[in-house]
């Protein structure tokens, strides 16, 4: 499963970039507005950090406008995927940004039906919002793994990008449901290095180390 972080903080990305986990980033409005920063700036600075696919999201809502400026966002670098929403013109913009080459991220899909257009249209990704679902009490993994099913059913080629993931734990599910790509945030990569026992076990051989006067260097 390839790792995207969800996330417009340079920062971020160049420490989780150099570790060599990262395979792509997802941005979206609400991110940008969070970093303070122009868009155009700060999506050209992810693109020469990253050299996989970098996902920056139209704000408008008429097919017609959405590929304006999906052709504008393109333009920033190679690596750009163009995210648009799952609405009827984001399907019609998809359709014409895909046929143009570009590589296009139809996101907030909710449902496997979403999923189904979106593939039919030709979108490169699919980013269903599995936290979003959770909030509301729904499943969203039993989407990611429906989705996973219609598209082996088919051979679609779109790949199945699981975003709005909140925890660490959403990472392997993901991972055991077949998800394509999986986006989060920055914190929840870090989380799943975590481990109690990890912390417990640490502790107790840095005490017996002490006590045993052990040194390496
Ligand atoms: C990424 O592509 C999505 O925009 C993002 O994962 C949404 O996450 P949220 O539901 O936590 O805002």
């Amino acid at each position: 499963m390839k790792f995207f972080v969800d996330t417009a903080e340079i920062d971020d990305i160049k420490e989780l970039n150099a570790l060599g986990i990262v395979d792509g980033v997802t941005t979206n409005p609400s991110l940008i507005a969070k970093s303070g920063r122009d868009i155009l700036e700060v999506t050209k600075e992810i693109c020469d950090i990253v050299d996989g696919p970098v996902s920056a999201e139209v704000v408008a809502l008429k097919a017609d406008d959405m590929i304006a400026e999906g052709r504008k966002l393109a333009k920033i670098a190679e690596n750009i995927a163009i995210k648009v929403p799952l609405t009827w013109d984001g399907l019609k913009a998809c359709k014409v940004l895909t046929g143009e080459g570009n590589m296009v991220n139809v996101t907030l899909c909710f449902s496997a039906n979403q999923a189904l257009l979106a593939a039919k249209v030709g979108a490169t990704f699919i980013s269903p919002f599995i936290g979003r679902l959770d909030d509301l009490n729904l499943d969203g993994m039993e989407l990611i793994a429906d989705i996973r099913e219609i598209y082996d059913n088919y051979g679609y080629e779109t790949e199945i990008l699981a975003a709005s993931i909140r925890s660490a734990n959403h990472m392997s599910d993901c991972a055991k449901v077949g998800a394509d790509v999986a986006t989060a945030p920055p914190a929840v990569i870090r989380n799943m290095a975590n481990h109690v026992l990890t912390d417990k076990g640490l502790d107790a051989f840095m005490k017996d180390a002490e006590k045993a006067g052990i040194k390496i260097v």
